[in-house]
């Protein structure tokens, strides 16, 4: 088993680099360098995250799955700090199999790039995001109970892989489904922190939210302030 693995890892790598090739940059995992003293770069989180995703297949345990194009598995470092979590992927997310490329997207990365810890900035690649569910639901509905309990065994395993030091839940949506409170609501919680697992999280504003109510994001922004001065272990 642990060959076959092993040649698993060595296509999917071979991939990785046949797509860097052709200016695709972005793939859902950050394949480590292999050396001697770091078999497993970052731990053997990377693999572990293969893994997960080749355990994910071409999934059909729920009916979200008869309208998606792509899944929308996660993206990032695989020994992230920080971790973003929205709700479900949306169009550009479904076309391009990857989490947060739209308009919303393009808000969070704004977002993560104005944050830093002590001198050093934060970029997209930094830091780790993924959704609740992988598979976009349709015409942009929220992902529904079914879905969410066949898909959230995913996104549990992801956050154990990868044990970010915080998590930063985007919405509604992400925030009552990791917390397993149907009743918390956004605007009580945003702001304050809670745990997952041992691990702080910081529920703020979806992007899509903030896109509609601008005058807002200072709410955000200011919860954003939070998460990086207890990174930077001022709070
Ligand atoms: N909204 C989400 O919750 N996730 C995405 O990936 C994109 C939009």
């Amino acid at each position: 088993m642990e060959e076959r693995e092993a040649e698993i890892y060595a296509e999917l790598r071979d991939a990785g680099e046949v797509c860097r090739a052709l200016g695709i940059e972005a793939l859902p995992f950050r394949l480590p360098e292999r050396t001697e003293s770091s078999p497993g770069g970052s731990g053997g989180r990377d693999e572990a995250l293969v893994r997960l995703r080749s355990e994910i297949g071409d999934c059909r345990r729920c009916k979200l799955s008869a309208g998606r194009r792509n899944i929308v598995f996660g993206e990032g470092r695989a020994d992230a700090r920080l971790m973003f979590i929205g709700e479900g992927p949306g169009k550009d997310e479904d076309i391009q199999g990857r989490p947060f490329v739209g308009e919303a997207g393009a808000l969070l990365t704004k977002l993560i790039e104005k944050m830093h810890f002590g001198d050093k900035n934060l970029m997209r690649t930094d830091v780790y995001i993924a959704n609740i569910v992988k598979c976009r639901p349709p015409m942009n509905r929220d992902p529904e109970e079914d879905e969410i309990a066949s898909c959230r065994g995913f996104i549990e395993r992801q956050i154990e892989i990868i044990r970010p030091e915080m998590i930063v839940t985007l919405g509604r949506i992400a925030l009552q489904t990791l917390l397993r409170r149907p009743d918390i609501r956004i605007t009580a919680a945003r702001g304050n922190f809670f745990e997952y697992e041992g691990i702080p999280v910081m529920p703020t504003f979806h992007p899509a939210y903030l896109l509609r109510n601008p005058k807002d994001k200072w709410l955000t922004w200011s919860d954003a302030q939070k998460v990086m001065g207890r990174l930077a272990g001022h709070e």
